[in-house]
């Protein structure tokens, strides 16, 4: 899940394991490196955590010699044991290959060296790669280790991304791209590689992006880059526009900590300089016309995770404001239904890293069938957007805790966006109220701000339920997919049971569950615009707490219908309905946050979840 390359003067051991552990929030379960030592290649790999891989260093060190790799796994095939962590290397331990993504034909290749003498060791898919590349260079008679490469990859099929090293070659990392990320960070003298620039950024904020299919050779004063064929590629350079301390925890225990309060500053950049004097908006990387946005019949909106719930919300928006018919999606059912789609669709795909495999490939179906589609995303030129007609980047900065936060409040910033931007381009009689919206949205971050200032007391209440065994969430509109949110942050931090409904849907099965001391979170739409769904909601509140539910009721301050049904209230700011989410997610990332760590839980590294998931 996490790569690292280095090649140059310093000791490369200690670059590439700090690299690993700039990529840990990437979520993984085993580690290892390779490394040249006198000539020979030296691994190290180990299951669990960084600090597993760095005794067994401690414990025997090498004698590293400028070049090295690592590796962070998150397992695939096989299970997560030091044998099955990369590097994987060949028979004669001439060269070590790591490996992300999963590699479709293994099987059938890995009979095929078995049948040509080759010993395996691993379960993994990656040690058929290290065994191909081994065989191919001794077939080639040379130390042309990115021919060799070449020539491997043509013959893998699947998503992957490869790096190999060769005790032969004591100044050169090959590194192939298909699908997975992978990064070039250029150096005075020396190179690195990685799967994102967070590996690199102490060293040097000058990347290079690499494409779909291409080969990198690095050695310390070159990075030359070619196609499968051996054909110099087009690449991007570009300029990282956060430094190293952004990804730092910067005095807080945990990233996570650290990103909710950061959100008002992550909603106010992407809000930043999208509106023009004239009051029309503007996205980033518009490769669509006007034309092409009024013929839009269908928005059609996919991602995964937090991400799909930024969809739902958005959905409210759109529809209300554009007109037009929007449906959303989780990306990993989207393309398995046959979907009707066509060049009048337009397609939004929600990803703050860009490199979701799943959403990755509903994007490409979803253009293979003539759809446009528009990429929203956090990590500039990453697979998605590049893959996408058109894009909105976020500017939360890096965010390092697995479980979303900043990235989802700066993705409804986008998704507001968008939508007023589609309603203006397309003319839309509700011109005045974009402008008001527009306004509106100006004077998010400050609102995000009241609520930071007010959570504390949600955090005394999380601490009071760490031992409950379920805990339900019910919204009614935009904030039901907010008490989709929530229960999410629950089951990721705290290992929670949680589930969230629709509050109107509860009296058709859930209510069901509704017992003594059951703690049940509501998120009480805003009074304004929308009276009946907030007098709706009061009645569920009184529904379920007349069954003994424990009501944990976020409403807007001043909201006295709520008040005496509130076995515990949280308020947050009055902001207008399609704007709340905003607001009210904020006091659900911290109950989670804080109802994890009472339970003593890794808030950065969920167990068994990653980053961004670049399997299907
Ligand atoms: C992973 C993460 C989630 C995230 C989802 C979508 O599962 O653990 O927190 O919401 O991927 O990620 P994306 O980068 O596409 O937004």
């Amino acid at each position: 899940c996490g790569i690292v390359g280095y090649v140059g003067p310093q000791p490369a051991l200690q670059v590439v394991v700090d690299g690993l552990a700039r990529l840990e929030y990437r979520g993984y379960d085993s580690a290892g490196i390779a490394v040249l030592s006198g000539g020979r290649l030296r691994t190290e790999k180990r299951a669990g955590k960084l600090a597993n891989l760095r005794a067994a260093l401690e414990a025997a060190p090498p004698e590293a010699d400028g070049i090295g790799i690592g590796h962070t796994r998150w397992a695939t095939h096989g299970a997560p044991t030091d044998v099955n962590a990369h590097p994987h290397v060949d028979g004669d331990r001439r060269v070590a290959v790591i490996h992300n993504g999963i590699i479709e034909n293994f099987a059938a290749l890995r009979v095929e060296l078995e049948e040509r003498g080759c010993k395996f060791t691993s379960e993994t898919d990656t040690e058929v790669a290290a065994h191909l590349l081994g065989e191919e260079l001794k077939d080639r008679g040379d130390h042309d280790l990115a021919a060799a490469m070449r020539g491997v990859c043509r013959r893998l099929e699947g998503a992957f991304t490869l790096v190999a090293m060769e005790a032969d070659n004591p100044d050169l990392v090959v590194a192939a791209r298909r699908n997975s990320p992978l990064v070039v960070g250029r150096g005075d003298g020396e190179n690195f590689l990685a799967s994102d620039v967070a590996a690199f950024i102490a060293h040097t904020r000058d990347a290079i992006e690499l494409g779909q299919d291409q080969v990198v050779e690095l050695r310390p004063d070159s990075v030359r880059v070619t196609d499968y064929d051996g054909r110099p590629a087009d690449v991007r350079e570009y300029h990282v526009d956060w430094d190293a301390s952004a990804a730092e925890k910067g005095g807080y225990d945990y990233f996570m900590l650290k990103e909710i309060v950061e959100q008002p500053r992550a909603l106010a950049d992407t809000l930043l300089g999208r509106v023009a004097a004239d009051g029309t908006l503007t996205l980033d990387e518009m490769r669509l016309t006007p034309a092409d946005l009024r013929e839009t019949s269908k928005i059609v909106i996919i991602a995964c995770g937090t991400s799909y719930h930024a969809g739902m919300i958005a959905k409210y928006a759109v529809e209300h404001w554009c007109r037009i018919p929007c449906e959303v999606e989780v990306a990993s059912e989207f393309r398995y239904r046959d979907p009707i789609l066509d060049r009048r669709t337009l397609v939004i795909a929600i990803s703050q890293s860009g490199e979701s495999m799943d959403t990755l490939m509903a994007v490409r179906y979803a253009r293979e069938q003539g759809a446009r589609v528009l990429a929203i995303c956090n990590v500039n030129g990453s697979t998605i957007p590049r893959e996408s007609d058109a894009v909105l980047y976020t500017h939360a900065g890096p965010e390092v805790g697995v479980a979303a936060t900043k990235t989802f409040l700066t993705q409804l910033a986008a998704c507001y966006l968008v939508g007023l931007y589609l309603a203006q381009v397309r003319g839309h009689k509700f011109g005045d109220e974009i402008n008001t919206v527009i306004g509106q949205l100006a004077h998010m971050p400050e609102q995000v701000e009241k609520v930071l200032d007010t959570v504390d007391p949600v955090r005394a209440l999380a601490r009071s339920l760490a031992d409950a065994d379920t805990v339900l969430f019910l919204g009614r509109h935009v904030g039901y997919p907010v008490a989709m949110e929530g229960a999410l942050k629950l089951k990721e931090l705290a290992y929670m049971h949680a589930e969230a409904f629709a509050a109107g849907e509860l009296k058709h099965g859930p209510i069901a569950l509704i017992e003594d001391g059951l703690p049940v979170v509501v998120v009480v739409p805003s009074r304004e615009g929308r009276g009946v769904l907030h007098d709706k909601i009061v009645s569920n509140i009184q529904e379920i707490r007349a069954r003994g539910a424990r009501t944990v009721v976020i409403a807007e301050e001043g909201d006295e219908a709520v008040r005496p049904f509130a076995d515990e209230l949280v308020e947050i700011p009055a902001v207008p309905t399609l704007l709340q989410p905003i607001v009210s997610t904020v006091p659900l990332q911290v109950f989670a946050c804080e109802l994890a760590l009472a339970k003593g839980n890794d808030v950065d590294q969920p167990r068994n979840l990653a980053k961004s998931v670049t399997v299907e």
